[in-house]
């Protein structure tokens, strides 16, 4: 939505005019999947979809919140924070008030316009971009100080414990640390991070949606979190490491037939796709894109085979995307069971690409594909109106 359109509806449903604009992105991730949880290396990169919070600081106890798309205006009292667990919408910002309160921060009644260009349910985190952004709204209109890195934990232990979505760290560190042209190397087990210019040349990352009706998402993330735990608990009795991701894959082979089943196959992927971040920096650094493009071919089939959590729609939408003549990799982001691929397309054939992978898709699937125009913008953005 242009920004005038949010501006007006602003004023027709508050009856005046919104002084600021607060914003958070959402992400894609150029690899390291299902592995922030277990300590590992991500690659994210926050892109131009974002939550994008048009308000007014009103004062009193009240907070009301108004959507593009939606009607009516959800209101939550700043006394009662405890008390919006189930709202459908609304709940990941009353989760980021209750947090912040807990944390001292004064909660300032206000009145919010939410116009979430990242689309709901496609593994663009469109909740971190939500929690994010409000919780840059709650500090600014507290008017304390705020430091990016603590707001992303922050909004995660909204997403954990008041949302009920066992999440790692990536999605919230994305979208308020993202920087323009660049992916964010983060370190899950210290929070370190480099930034990496994503430079690719004659080539542009596609970014596109299996639209695949989301069901049962958060349920099926929490027992992949729950295996990965177990994995974890039984090499511990062999090996003296913290998390999953300082095993490597060396390590994972020697101590590999203490597990089995699910449960061998999780931890697999973790290793390898820890292993597999390394190697894709390494090989972006170098200019080695074609390099690149296998290792995300590589994280997708460790998705589909060891992790399972792709689906036949993600599958059909990178197996197609790979079948391109300009496309060097493919692969799904995000938790999985629906949402979005990446591939790495050679410029020139982005149209044809779209095109054709569109039309095989619809075929192969019944229902269509939706491809974004995405760049790669900074997380948190603040401004005056
Ligand atoms: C979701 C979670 C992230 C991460 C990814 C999988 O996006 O919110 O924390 O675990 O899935 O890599």
């Amino acid at each position: 939505m242009e920004r005038l359109e949010a501006l007006q509806a602003f004023k027709e449903t508050f009856g005046f005019d919104a002084e600021d604009l607060f914003t958070a992105a959402g992400r894609i991730n150029v690899i390291g999947e299902h592995v922030d949880y277990c300590g590992g290396k991500v690659f994210p990169a926050a892109l131009n979809l974002r939550c994008n919070v048009y308000g007014k600081k009103t004062g009193g106890n009240v907070v009301r919140m108004a959507f593009r798309g939606i009607d009516g205006i959800v209101e939550i009292e700043t006394d009662k924070l405890d008390s919006y667990r189930g709202l459908k919408i609304g709940n990941y910002q009353a989760g980021v008030a209750y947090f912040l309160r807990e944390k001292g921060v004064d909660i300032v009644g206000c009145d919010l316009y939410y116009d979430c260009t990242v689309p709901f349910g496609s593994g663009l985190s469109s909740s971190a971009a939500i929690e994010v952004a409000t919780a840059v709204t709650f500090c600014e209109y507290a008017g304390v100080a705020y430091d990016k890195v603590q707001l992303a934990l922050l909004s995660q232990k909204a997403e954990n414990q008041y949302a009920g979505v066992n999440c790692g760290i990536m999605d919230q560190f994305a979208s308020a640390m993202g920087k323009k042209d660049h992916a964010v190397l983060l370190d899950c087990s210290t929070l370190e991070y480099e930034y990496v210019p994503l430079k690719l040349g004659d080539y542009c990352l596609v970014v596109a949606n299996c639209n695949k009706p989301h069901n049962l998402v958060e349920s099926k993330y929490n027992v992949r979190r729950q295996e990965v735990e177990t994995a974890l608990k039984t090499i511990q009795t062999a090996l003296p490491v913290t998390c999953l991701a300082e095993v490597s894959p060396k390590q994972f082979n020697e101590v590999k037939y203490l597990l089995s089943g699910v449960v061998a196959k999780r931890a697999e992927h973790v290793v390898m796709e820890c292993d597999r971040v390394h190697k894709a920096v390494e090989a972006l650094k170098a200019g080695d894109l074609v390099e690149l493009g296998r290792l995300l071919n590589e994280s997708h089939y460790s998705l589909r085979d060891l992790y399972e959590v792709t689906g036949k729609e993600l599958d059909t939408l990178s197996a197609l995307a790979r079948k391109e003549t300009g496309c060097l990799g493919s692969r799904m982001i995000g938790a999985g069971f629906g949402g979005c691929t990446i591939s790495i397309v050679k410029k020139t054939s982005v149209d044809n690409f779209i095109r054709h992978v569109g039309k095989a898709y619809q075929d192969a699937i019944g229902y269509k594909a939706s491809f974004y125009e995405t760049s790669i913008e900074d997380g948190v953005t603040v401004e005056k109106l």
